[in-house]
């Protein structure tokens, strides 16, 4: 880690559900006592480039402030700080954009996938992997968590830094991944896709403010298969192994050790003792995110904190980008 610096966001759409918390959030609070600097952005400007609704986004920027804080993100280790309040971002990733051909963002998995499904897409979901660079090249990053399905925004992310180097004077180091653990959790519905926000099935995911009761219904439906006993076989059982996943990191024990808790016991008679485990894990972090929301006040202050720190980061990088372009 030495003076290493990271940076990662996330939008503040939704509550994270159990793959964004294990497969992403976690690793962010173990990275903010590595790293000497370490900022999380909730990007509010890439959450626009789809349909959105002003009075929802608000909502949901301060959800997602509260939802980070609860899960242990400590803003005295971590600048925790509002996109769009660093106009530093737009502008760098003006700059970058002029830097990037058009069919280097054709290909890439953000545009593709988004714009199929909508048959269109705008400019800004277009270029959206641009202003990821930007957020991270701002703040001169070093590394980078990403899932394996942001991999390729950050190879773009190193392109700019070496092309932007290349061309006015090296700013920029080239950032690396730091990949966030290989654990993927699976829909409970359709144990072949990850468990994501997008999924239209009911009940194929937790969210880390769902109830004991909802949590176990859930796992309840939980898709398995005709064999009664638990092993772990992500190939061949996708369903059970998905329960064996999500209770060895809810209990925090390695994927062995839930295999022998499950000795003796058939998959529903399991589900109860990962029920338990999610339970546990997440009610504390339910109950914090409910008293955090009750003081919007003081969420605001460390948000204006963040973004006041972030400010100050980005003034002088980008005091240096203008004046290598030649503004
Ligand atoms: P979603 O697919 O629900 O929209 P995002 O794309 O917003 O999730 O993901 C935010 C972060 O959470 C990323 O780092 C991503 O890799 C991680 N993540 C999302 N879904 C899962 C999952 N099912 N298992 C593990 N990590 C996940
Ligand atoms: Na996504």
């Amino acid at each position: 880690p030495g003076d290493g610096r990271v940076f990662s966001g996330i939008q503040p759409t939704g509550v994270p559900h159990l793959g964004n918390y294990l497969g992403a959030l976690e690793n962010w609070v173990a990275l903010q006592n590595q790293y000497p600097l370490v900022l999380y952005s909730i990007v509010d400007l890439h959450s626009i480039t789809q349909p959105q609704d002003p009075k929802k986004l608000r909502s949901n920027i301060l959800d997602m402030a509260a939802s980070l804080l609860a899960c242990g993100i400590d803003p005295e280790r971590a600048i925790l700080f509002q996109q769009s309040k660093v106009s530093a971002h737009a502008e760098l990733s003006w700059i970058l954009g002029c830097l990037t051909s058009m069919p280097r963002l054709r290909h890439l998995p953000q545009w593709k996938i988004k714009s199929k499904q909508k048959n269109e897409g705008s400019v800004g979901l277009y270029t959206y992997p641009v202003l990821q660079a930007a957020d991270i090249l701002l703040y001169k990053s070093t590394h980078v968590p990403v899932g394996e399905d942001q991999v390729q925004h950050l190879e773009l992310a190193q392109d700019l830094a070496r092309i932007f180097n290349n061309c006015y004077g090296d700013v920029f180091p080239e950032p690396c991944a730091l990949l966030s653990s290989t654990r993927k959790v699976k829909s409970l519905r359709n144990p072949s896709a990850k468990m994501s926000k997008s999924d239209p099935q009911v009940m194929a995911t937790i969210t880390i403010t769902d109830s004991p009761d909802d949590i176990a219904l859930k796992l309840r439906r939980a898709v398995t298969d005709f064999t009664s006993e638990v092993t772990f076989d992500p190939e061949t059982r996708p369903g059970v192994s998905n329960l064996v996943t999500i209770h060895a990191a809810m209990a925090m024990i390695s994927v062995e050790e839930a295999v022998s808790q499950a000795r003796g016991l058939d998959t529903g008679a399991y589900k109860n003792l990962v029920t338990e485990a999610v339970i546990q894990r997440l009610t504390p972090i339910r109950e914090e995110i409910e008293r955090l929301k009750s003081d919007q006040a003081h969420l605001e202050g460390v948000l204006a904190r963040g973004n006041r720190r972030a400010q100050e980061l980005a003034a002088p990088v980008l005091t240096e980008v203008r004046q290598r372009v030649g503004f």
